[in-house]
């Protein structure tokens, strides 16, 4: 006999509760727990070791054809995605809303479509008509996409079942889907998982690139694409401020390439454009060397990009606690680079206001970051700028050495690329055959010692 049994899952993470709570135990997350559709338990008769099929095992080094990736006609795209999508297989595109997934995705059918392929865009989001408007408006419209405005996988499984399946199949969003065999709204947990299995169970048996749209929201009050990543082959973020133009397409899971290649877009009034040299984008305009602005040599995955820091100091007169504010940058990372600055090169950051941004809305993670970031507030305390044209790069630690970091010659490479003449890092770092005037620092304060002696 089956038994019905009630239970709550998190909308954020999927985790599964068997009482209702404020809180998720597992991601923490508020709000985000709701009652789900009873799931069927079987009483212990039922078990599963007799009545089946017998398996047919394999070998590993049978020969396998590798899968023809169909390209996207967006180098960048195609670059994030490891070279291109592949048939038959799901592709679960994450990002905020607003951010522009239904643009890239929109302008992606287009270009597969125009190559001969047959290619279906279902928009439970918006009607056919606001599709069609935003198609002309990026000049796509005459591509031959098949586009329905429509929610229910029943629908459109049963439509598509009919007819020799297509080459790509765009769903703007998963969590618009339903499927009458579920309980529940859409974009519950339960409704999220079972739309995703059969969509993905259709793309798998008849070799269809399978997009799936997925929105990410703080407020959990619909399923995030978390609980979809081990569903599908590759999941990829779309990133950026709304308030910049430029946007990163980022893979967090692949199987079929690496994982940290990005895409870089910017997004126009006639929709998203490559951008093949980022530096170009995040390096506002520098003619000339400013106090407080640093330059560093961000890698992406294998790509670099020049990115600018600021740094800004005030002066307080009063006895009022000081401000520290970061944008682009993590505030805890600061707080230590500060405190290296004081105890280990004699700086007092403790009186005054210390203001940090990372220009053009960009978002730094990489560790090698530090030696720049402290040449900003170096050059900014001191009110003097960095030697003219350089680069830095470096992480510091706690004892104020410079540590190595990964890809040094890349980082310079692209530098000097960039027109940039003198780079300051780690001393024993590759320089690999870059045209550059590397100097290689052994400590923060010969950072310092540089910045503040020479003139
Ligand atoms: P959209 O693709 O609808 O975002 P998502 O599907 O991720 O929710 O993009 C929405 C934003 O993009 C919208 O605020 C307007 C902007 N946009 C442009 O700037 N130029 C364009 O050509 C288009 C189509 C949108
Ligand atoms: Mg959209």
């Amino acid at each position: 006999m089956a038994k019905a049994k009630r239970r709550y899952v998190c909308q954020a993470c999927g985790g599964v509760s068997t009482r209702w709570q404020g809180q998720c135990p597992d991601c923490a997350e508020w709000n985000s727990i709701v009652e789900d559709a009873p799931a069927t338990v079987f009483s212990q008769k039922h078990n599963l070791s007799s009545g089946g099929r017998a398996l047919e095992f394999v070998p590993l080094n049978r020969p396998t054809e590798l899968p023809v990736r169909k390209s996207t006609g967006l180098a960048e795209f195609d670059r994030a995605l490891g070279g291109g999508l592949v048939p038959g297989s799901a592709v679960l595109m994450g990002g905020d809303p607003g951010i522009g997934k239904s643009t890239l995705l929109l302008q992606t059918a287009a270009t597969i479509a125009r190559g001969g392929n047959d290619v279906v865009y279902v928009s439970g989001e918006e009607a056919a008509g606001q599709v069609r408007l935003r198609a002309s408006r990026l000049g796509i419209a005459d591509a031959p996409i098949r586009l329905a405005s429509e929610t229910s996988v029943r629908d459109i499984l049963t439509t598509l079942g009919r007819e020799d399946p297509p080459a790509l199949m765009v769903i703007d969003s998963i969590q618009t889907m339903h499927s009458d065999t579920i309980e529940g709204a859409p974009g519950t947990v339960s409704q999220v998982r079972g739309c995703a299995l059969e969509l993905i169970r259709f793309a798998k048996e008849k070799g269809t690139v399978l997009v799936l749209v997925g929105h990410v929201t703080k407020d959990g009050s619909i399923a995030g694409p978390r609980v979809l990543e081990h569903m599908v082959d590759v999941v990829m973020s779309f990133e950026g401020e709304r308030s910049h133009q430029y946007r990163i397409l980022r893979a967090l899971k692949n199987r079929f390439g690496a994982v940290d290649e990005i895409g870089v877009f910017s997004m126009e009034t006639e929709g998203l454009e490559e951008v093949s040299n980022p530096s170009s984008l995040f390096l506002s305009g520098r003619d000339q060397a400013l106090a407080g602005s640093a330059v560093f040599p961000a890698l992406e995955g294998t790509r670099p990009v020049l990115v600018e820091i600021q740094a800004l100091i005030v002066r307080l007169q009063s006895g009022a606690t000081p401000r520290r504010a970061v944008v682009g940058w993590d505030s805890g990372r600061l707080a230590m680079l500060l405190a290296v600055l004081e105890s280990r090169c004699g700086l007092n950051f403790s009186s005054a206001e210390v203001y940090l941004n990372i220009a053009g809305g960009y978002r730094l993670s990489d560790p090698a970051a530090d030696l720049a970031v402290a040449g900003a507030l170096v050059s900014a305390l001191a009110d003097r700028p960095l030697p003219d044209k350089s680069v830095l790069f470096g992480e510091v630690s706690l004892a104020g050495e410079i540590r190595p970091v990964a890809h040094s010659d890349l980082r310079l490479r692209e530098a000097a690329k960039l027109g940039f003449a003198r780079g300051f890092g780690p001393s024993d770092a590759k320089t690999g055959s870059s045209k550059l005037d590397y100097r290689g620092l052994g400590q923060l304060a010969n950072l310092v010692d540089h910045v503040m002696g020479s003139a």
